[in-house]
């Protein structure tokens, strides 16, 4: 089989640490294995819809390891099939899929590999169908993406997660307080879970299991009366209550996937205020825990993925995510991932454990 020439890289949707660890070991592997040629794409599909992309070379990806960020940039508002225009102050969608596919071809590549969330790595699925020899990487602080047990950047979530809920303890301790933190994650709640588990929360509440605001603060009042004046509730930004709704924080209409959660901690916090007599404060951990460097993890993580997916590439292994099963890395069909999010099952062994150990999950 000819040794691939050229390749192609592009980083989509919302920023997740771990990116630049993938650009890094694509671009190094591509280069010292193969001899190939890098492209890097600007601004995740912008840059293929407006031919905006740049070569990299060795040193343009030495020393990015562990860098936050992307250094190719990304959008989650460029999306080939429905690309945002403004006319006369009306937002317009145009179908700009033909004008990228020629754009990709003029770029003479043997792949493309597409890092990306959901809504990325679904525009792959399409693209590929129409042809593109596209390998896709999961990537999101969510870790809600089928195929795989785990995507880079979810590590570095929890563990910014947990440092918060870990400094929240103390001033909650002292003050007598309900101290509440909100975490992301869209509709799973897989980072509350974790970093819940990890930072001792004592209420932990997914989007997987409405709560009930009345059984929140009964676990509130047992631990007042155990002598523990203090709780820790980690909620997850795509939490409702029983009878209630998400808590929108803003609708951002260029985006595919336009609703932007956020809130339900403030929400909560009334709730509870208004049942019983507890001062109650909340903390929204928001886009810090995007920010900064990778964890260990993370950087091993992107390194295996993303050498394992320019590997892909030189064997036509188009149409596809590098997904994570156990200790190995397998090949999950694009159509797979992009059949909607993956969320925490209700009988998860997380959930059993944390149960066991007293944590509440408002239900
Ligand atoms: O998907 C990653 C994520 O950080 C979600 O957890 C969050 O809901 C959303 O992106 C925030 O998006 P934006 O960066 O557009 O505010």
């Amino acid at each position: 089989m000819a040794k691939l020439t050229r390749i192609a890289i592009l980083t989509g949707g919302g920023d997740a640490p771990g990116m630049n660890a993938v650009i890094r070991a694509v671009a190094k592997k591509a280069i010292l294995e193969y001899g190939a040629e890098v492209i890097g794409i600007e601004d995740g599909y912008e840059g293929l819809i407006k031919g905006q992309c740049r070569k990299l070379g060795y040193d343009d990806v030495s020393g990015i390891l562990t860098l936050g960020g992307t250094i190719l940039g990304t959008s989650n508002t460029s999306n080939p099939y429905r690309y945002p225009v403004k006319r006369r102050n009306r937002l317009e969608f145009k179908d700009m899929s033909t004008t990228t596919i020629k754009n990709i071809s003029k770029l003479n590549i043997d792949g493309l590999i597409c890092i990306g969330g959901d809504g990325t790595l679904s525009t792959a699925s399409r693209l590929s169908r129409q042809g593109v020899p596209i390998v896709g990487i999961p990537k999101t602080i969510d870790n809600d993406l089928r195929g795989t047990d785990i995507s880079f950047g979810f590590d570095s979530a929890v563990y910014i997660a947990t440092e918060g809920i870990d400094r929240i303890h103390t001033t909650a301790q002292s003050h007598h307080r309900v101290m509440i933190v909100e975490v992301m994650g869209r509709s799973a709640g897989w980072i509350a879970l974790h970093s819940g588990i990890a930072g001792g929360g004592d209420i932990i509440l997914i989007p997987e299991i409405p709560y009930d605001p009345g059984s929140v603060v009964s676990r509130v009042r047992k631990r007042n009366e155990q002598g523990r004046r203090f709780s820790i509730v980690v909620v997850a930004e795509g939490a409702r209550p029983k009878d209630g709704d998400i808590a929108v924080q803003r609708i951002v209409k260029e985006s595919p996937d336009p609703i932007r959660l956020g809130g339900i901690g403030f929400v909560l916090g009334a709730q509870i205020e208004t049942m019983m007599e507890v001062e109650t404060r909340t903390v929204v951990m928001g886009h810090l825990q995007r920010g900064g460097s990778p964890t260990p993890f993370d950087r091993v993580l992107a390194t295996r993925l993303g050498t394992q997916a320019v590997d892909m590439v030189q064997n036509k292994r188009f149409g596809y995510m590098v997904g994570v099963k156990g200790d190995s890395l397998i090949k999950v069909p694009l159509e797979e991932v992009a059949k909607g999010p993956r969320t925490v099952p209700l009988n998860h062994p997380l959930i059993q454990a944390a149960r066991a150990v007293g944590t509440c999950f408002g239900d």
